[in-house]
């Protein structure tokens, strides 16, 4: 089984959402959307270690209000950078020895199965670089900016990226020493050192949470998420499981 290091980026200032508080802090059904995020990796075996990216900004508040939480989940809170990229990079740096993979997951994505995490993280096992994406379905135009159609594009073997992006340690920390401008996810960074990253299905429930409109979404889709089957019979805690 290998080791994953999991960086969870949540150090940006949520502009598009235009909220009171930083998006991240927003509950979904009673819960914060970055500990909904977290907790998809601090339960696996696999995990050996889980890092959230938090601005300069948020420290302070971060580790008042959540501090004693992410410490008894075994999250440790490292400071990000202007942009994300910079906010992974500055996480890399404190990635684990034990670590053979790194996943990237932004703190923005609460509806996370984790079927889609065993599915990702076993394709990064064998290939050593691995995203979830899903096919574009809609039909898309490009828009000039009086809102009037400009072109209509070919959807053809288009697919949205989405995170856990998932990758061996020494081919992520290879990518990221190059230009972080116009970075918009790792898996671009990967590709630009021409190592293949492969595709793993996702899912459109793996929404990100980028207005206030995706809040209402993600509550609608959470108890819908699929869950692992129960261990069987022998399993040694299968009694207190049921
Ligand atoms: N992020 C980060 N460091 C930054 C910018 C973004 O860690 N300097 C994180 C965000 O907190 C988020 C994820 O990267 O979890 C994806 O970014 P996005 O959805 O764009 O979030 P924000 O940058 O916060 O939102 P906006 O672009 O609307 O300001
Ligand atoms: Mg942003």
């Amino acid at each position: 089984m290998g080791r994953f290091s999991v960086i969870v980026p949540a150090a940006g200032s949520g502009k598009r959402f235009r909220g009171k508080q930083n998006k991240i802090l927003e509950r979904i059904k009673g819960q914060p959307v970055f500990l909904r995020a977290l907790e998809a990796f601090t339960s696996r075996d696999d995990v050996a270690q889980t890092l959230i990216v938090v601005s300069a900004d948020q420290m302070d508040e971060m580790k008042s209000r959540y501090g004693g939480h992410l410490g008894f989940m075994g999250v440790q809170i490292v400071e990000g950078g202007e942009t994300r990229p910079q906010s992974v990079r500055n996480a890399l740096g404190h990635v684990t020895e034990d670590a053979d993979f790194v996943a990237v997951h932004d703190a923005v994505r609460p509806c996370l199965s984790p079927l889609w995490v065993d599915a990702v993280f076993a394709e990064a096992q064998k290939s050593g670089a691995a995203i979830l994406a899903y096919p574009l379905h809609g039909t898309l135009k490009k828009v000039t900016e009086c809102n009037v159609i400009d072109e209509t594009l070919a959807r053809e073997g288009l697919w949205e990226a989405q995170t856990p992006q998932v990758f061996r340690k020494d081919i992520l920390v290879k990518a990221y020493e190059g230009d972080l401008n116009d970075v918009t996810d790792d898996a671009q960074l990967v590709e630009a050192i021409g190592h293949p990253v492969s595709v793993v299905m996702g899912d459109p429930r793996n929404i990100k949470i980028t207005t206030k409109a995706d809040l209402a979404l993600a509550a609608a889709v959470i108890s819908t998420l699929p869950k692992p089957k129960p261990k069987g019979p022998d399993h040694p805690f299968a009694e207190a499981q049921w």
